[in-house]
């Protein structure tokens, strides 16, 4: 649901198009092997095909390198975020600050599922979920206090540490309203399972309307 998930996607289908392209001439030689005759006794170097099975994996290499590379960069590209937010990670939960507003801050812990009486995501929901406008450059600003998590949410294309000590930063654009989750993704100690985050995106009114009532 990001421009830059988009991008990951595409990258990803090109790759595993020449990887089966790869697959399948490999797969035909070694099974050529087996069902056919040929012996030569006298075969002791062939400098003509060592230079062109050297010559034609290198070439696609770089078909993936850069492509990979471009990707790369975009994703480190941050152009005139609107808002930030900062996320810090804690054994074990996120606490979240909106500096550019009224210093808005508060804690995101996991809901126990099996005790909340209302009906929510196992493993995934949050008492206090992340609130953040549609088609709007975002910034994420990340660390951590303790030890390294990390800020992860596959559907949006961002994926990143957060070490203590340490001020990581990363973009987000989300396309559509909708709640969007993710997990930690470095294992962190014995609730490193349940520290999930959680996006609600809205509307930039509805957003600036949520910023005016936070109390
Ligand atoms: Cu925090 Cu794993």
């Amino acid at each position: 649901v990001s421009p830059f998930m988009e991008q990951i996607i595409f990258f990803h289908d090109h790759t595993l198009i020449i990887l089966i392209m790869i697959t399948i001439l490999v797969g035909y030689l070694m099974i050529n092997l087996f069902f056919n005759k040929y012996i030569n006794r006298f075969l002791l170097e062939g400098q003509m095909i060592e230079l062109i099975w050297t010559i034609i994996p290198t070439i696609t290499l770089i078909f993936i390198a850069l492509p990979s590379l471009r990707l790369l960069y975009l994703l480190d590209e941050l152009n005139n975020p609107l808002i930030t937010l900062k996320s810090i990670g804690h054994q074990w939960y996120w606490n979240y600050e909106y500096s550019d507003f009224n210093n808005i801050e508060f804690d995101s812990y996991m809901i126990n599922y099996e005790k909340s009486n209302i009906n929510n995501f196992r493993l995934l929901d949050v008492d206090n979920r992340i609130i953040l406008p549609m088609n709007n450059q975002i910034r994420i600003m990340v660390t951590a206090t303790d030890v390294i998590h990390s800020w992860t949410i596959p559907s949006l294309g961002v994926k990143i540490d957060a070490n203590p000590g340490r001020l990581n930063q990363t973009n987000l654009f989300i396309n559509r309203p909708g709640i969007f989750f993710g997990q930690c993704s470095e294992i962190c100690g014995a609730n490193h399972s349940f520290m999930p985050i959680m996006i609600e995106s809205i509307s930039f009114k509805n957003f600036i309307n949520w910023i005016n009532n936070y109390s």
